[in-house]
């Protein structure tokens, strides 16, 4: 995040003596990325954020192997056949991935465990429930329809209100507002579809006492569970461009046009490797001759995960598609309305749709994951020669 943002308590100048009530000196901590060349943040710790005193290999989380999609097909997954799952982080089911992304769905009413993500930044969409996030940056109160963006290296847990279904994408790099959203100097444009405003950051420190406290650490290599000497969340203040935050998709504002839209209206995040869109409620197409649904397209760079989270879908009437469902369409096939979903939305005179979807389009193809094969409708791919 380009966006200057200071919590908590910091000294006057970056890198001078801060001292404690008790006159010892607060820890500077800087998280940075890219070598330090892109966004970082100062963090001020009460305790040294290097102390740890033990460290075990652990299991990988999700188990099971990517199995490539072949032969070649449509895919429908019914994420809302699974079932509960451990936490949020441990109960991940590993849905699709690739080597820029992993995308994996949990439903869960545990906390779980302290966790860092050194691998990549990760966009937690959650479908339905509430939860804390709390985090050495603070904590954020999150609700139905957040994507929650989580910055590379950050420790944080998930606190579930209840159960809390939850999309989960893995990056391999960092997850951005795209480039033409922005000024050259990171400040949202008037023609971007959300701004400053509609982003929710952690408004005062959390700080836990605790001692010889895991945290569970994703890297390239595999899981490790670091303990540290003292609570992690022990952070008086922090200051910088470079924090979790929470944008809700209601606060997405469609971009519509007379006659259809392509996917690029609805983009709300990038990364390496693939971009994240929102399909909000909008008006449908209003050219007084226009077909107010998708044409039959061939998105010949890009895998098309799309994950059916509201309303209703006129274009895939018939297809078994429902709230909870995902549909993905590779690249390598044509894809478009089921049989007569056109006709019958003209008929309708609809001039509204409730529609909303968060679509993942990944630019290499991506692996099925053994919670989508556990989960798979597969009739979907014969249903537009009915
Ligand atoms: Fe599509």
């Amino acid at each position: 995040m380009p966006y200057y943002q200071r919590v908590g308590e910091v000294p006057r100048k970056r890198h001078v003596r801060f001292r404690r009530p008790d006159g010892g000196l607060y820890a500077e901590e800087l998280m940075g990325e890219e070598g330090f060349s892109s966004d970082s943040s100062l963090l001020y710790h009460r305790y040294a954020p290097t102390a740890i005193v033990k460290a075990e290999a652990v299991p990988a989380l999700t188990g099971g192997e990517l199995t490539p999609n072949l032969p070649l097909s449509p895919r429908h997954f019914r994420t809302q056949d699974l079932g509960p799952s451990e936490d949020l982080v441990s109960g991940r089911r590993l849905l699709a991935g690739n080597g820029d992304v992993r995308i994996s769905y949990a439903a869960a009413d545990r906390p779980s465990e302290l966790y860092r993500d050194s691998m990549g930044d990760e966009c937690v969409y959650v479908q339905s429930g509430r939860a804390t996030f709390e985090s050495t940056y603070g904590a954020l109160e999150v609700d139905e329809g957040d994507y929650v963006v989580i910055p590379t290296g950050t420790i944080h847990r998930w606190v579930p209100h209840g159960t809390v279904t939850a999309l989960t994408i893995e990056a391999a790099g960092h997850i951005r507002p795209p480039k033409r959203y922005l000024s050259q100097y990171g400040q949202f444009l008037e023609h971007a579809p959300y701004c400053e405003r509609d982003l929710r950051i952690p408004s005062e420190p959390l700080l836990s006492d605790g001692e010889d406290v895991p945290v569970l650490v994703r890297t390239r290599g595999g899981l490790t569970r670091l303990t540290y000497r003292n609570h992690p969340f022990d952070v008086v203040g922090w200051d910088g461009c470079l924090y979790p935050y929470a944008f809700n998709i209601a606060d997405f504002e469609p971009i519509v046009k007379r006659t259809h839209a392509p996917p690029p209206v609805h983009q709300t995040f990038e990364g390496p490797g693939f971009v994240i869109c929102s399909f909000c409620p909008r008006p449908l197409d209003f050219h007084p001759e226009a077909v107010p649904i998708p044409y039959n397209h061939h998105n010949v760079d890009s895998d098309e995960f799309m994950f059916y989270v509201g309303g209703d879908y006129s274009a895939r009437a018939g297809s078994g598609i429902d709230v909870g469902s995902i549909s993905l369409h590779p690249a390598g096939f044509t894809h478009g309305p089921q049989p007569g979903a056109v006709e019958a939305v003209i008929a309708s005179g609809a001039t509204t749709t409730s529609e909303l979807a968060v679509m993942i389009d990944t630019f290499r193809p991506l692996d099925l994951g053994p919670g989508a094969l556990a989960c798979e409708d597969t009739d979907y791919a014969w249903t537009w020669a009915r």
